[in-house]
């Protein structure tokens, strides 16, 4: 059996709901360019958080929503997940602003531990 990554090395996948609501209605495009440029501003997150578009979680009127997975081994980390992969992991996070979004790359992806303070489980 081998042992999972060091936190260090823990690949991340955000993603950002771009539907009707998050997307128009709140803006979710913002928290979009500030994960990217957060993620490139940092050496240590760069190449392994990767920010990708979602078409909804159905939760939407509390928007804008994100969702922080940590990513398997091997797994391809700009493709979309099963449903059955979000419910096993505690990282949605609804109402994101700029301030959370700071947070929760540097704390969930960071450090590899939810926020217990925002997530909720999806
Ligand atoms: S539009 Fe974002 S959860 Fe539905």
């Amino acid at each position: 059996m081998s042992c999972p990554p060091a936190e260090s090395d823990a690949r991340y996948q955000i993603l950002v709901c771009d539907g009707p609501s998050c997307g128009v209605t709140h803006e979710s495009e913002v928290l979009v360019e500030l994960l990217k440029e957060r993620v490139g501003a940092a050496p240590g997150l760069r190449g392994r958080i990767y920010v990708v578009p979602y078409n909804c979680f159905g939760r939407c009127s509390e928007g804008p929503n994100l969702f922080v997975r940590r990513l398997t081994a091997g797994e391809a980390p700009l493709a979309e997940p099963r449903l059955a992969a979000l419910e096993r992991e505690r990282g949605f996070y609804p109402g994101v602003d700029a301030a959370k979004c700071e947070a929760i790359v540097r704390e969930h992806c960071g450090e590899g531990r939810a926020i217990e303070a925002w997530v909720d489980d999806y």
